[in-house]
């Protein structure tokens, strides 16, 4: 209490605050100076970090800003494309193209990969889901931006072509959740450390750092209203996480509907994750480049796996910059086992 100050102007003790933070800032330029880069990548992290601000703030003040709603247009996959969605696309795209630190650009609302202007180019490649679970935007519930950040490999002209690389050749990858806080999670491939947004100060602050995740968990995370569609390998699983053969507790089920606050639940909690291939959607129903890549890459980084029940994830080579994949990830021991069940039905 004698920290408090007792009057205005009085000051407080040094102790009473943090005054070393370690903000997203200060933490990507200590990476940058570690790994003696040119600072590319901090301005491009940077950038990001700055739509992501200017998100959480719009997300904040949806309805009184007039966000709500549908803007009478349908993205490139199908969804109904949302005042937000627009919004949070044109910041993240600004954003990064001021970076001068990018050439081409893949977005989830965007049918065809931006080539960014000669005078504004970099050398990284950038594919994001710019607020990802906008279904859940009219009613409040969490939703978030993805991202993954590539290098270009070769010196020709930057088109389309050069976002198809496999999540393995990744540099960095991360997510924002704009939750009951919003969070910041990044891995430039030294694990994974979290960020929490001060609202006060407009500054994402280290809360966690190198994040692992459980073992194994107690809790999966699924569509179960697809049931009728799924394939035998996600029947079986989840009967023996409902009905374990060894007496132990069955396992709790939560599912949001927005990738984001699903994988980071799997993240903090442990468990499983999974938006499987099913007789209707055969190729599942999540983005390889902008969903499933950049979660998997966090999830190695944490310690947790990702399959498409066939294949590791980020060993996958791109056909197309929207490519679908089913995708299974989390706690390791939860992973193996269902990717044992994956292989007895498909040996
Ligand atoms: O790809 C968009 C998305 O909203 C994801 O965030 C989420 O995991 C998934 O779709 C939910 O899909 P469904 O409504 O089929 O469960």
């Amino acid at each position: 209490p004698d920290q408090v100050p007792r009057s205005p102007g009085e000051h407080v003790r040094e102790g009473a605050f943090d005054t070393n933070v370690v903000t997203l800032t200060r933490f990507v330029l200590e990476e940058g100076r570690r790994a003696h880069g040119t600072g590319e990548l901090t301005n491009l992290l940077n950038s990001i970090c700055t739509a992501r601000q200017a998100i959480s703030t719009a997300v904040r003040k949806a309805g009184i800003a007039n966000l709500y709603g549908i803007a009478g247009s349908t993205n490139v996959t199908g969804d109904q494309v949302k005042k937000l969605d627009i919004l949070s696309n044109d910041l993240v795209i600004n954003m990064i193209k001021s970076s001068f630190t990018s050439c081409v650009l893949v977005s989830e609302e965007d049918e065809r990969a931006i080539v960014v202007e000669p005078d504004r180019r970099g050398k990284y490649i950038v594919c994001f889901d710019p607020l990802d679970g906008s279904s859940n935007i009219d009613c409040l519930v969490s939703i978030g931006t993805i991202f993954a950040i590539y290098k270009k490999t070769t010196d020709d002209e930057p088109d389309e072509k050069d976002a198809l690389q496999p999540g393995r050749n990744l540099v960095a990858a991360g997510y924002a959740l704009y939750g009951s806080a919003t969070m910041m999670v990044l891995s430039t491939g030294q694990g994974v450390d979290c960020f929490m947004l001060d609202p006060a100060i407009g500054e994402f602050i280290l809360v966690d750092r190198d994040v692992k995740i459980k073992k194994k968990g107690k809790i999966y995370s699924l569509n179960e209203g697809y049931a009728q569609h799924f394939y035998p390998d996600v029947t079986e699983y989840l009967q023996k996480k409902k009905y374990p053969e060894d007496g132990s507790a069955p396992y709790g089920s939560r599912y949001v509907g927005s990738m984001v606050a699903d994988v980071h639940r799997t993240l903090v909690y442990g468990g499983i994750f999974l938006y499987p291939a099913n007789v209707k959607s055969p190729k599942g129903k999540l983005r390889l480049l902008y969903e499933c890549n950049p979660m998997a890459f966090i999830m190695e980084q944490a310690g947790g796996m990702a399959t498409t029940g066939a294949a590791n994830v980020l060993d996958i080579q791109p056909s197309n910059i929207h490519q679908r994949v089913p995708v299974v990830l989390g706690s390791p021991d939860d992973v193996q086992e269902y990717i044992s069940i994956y292989r007895k039905h498909h040996p």
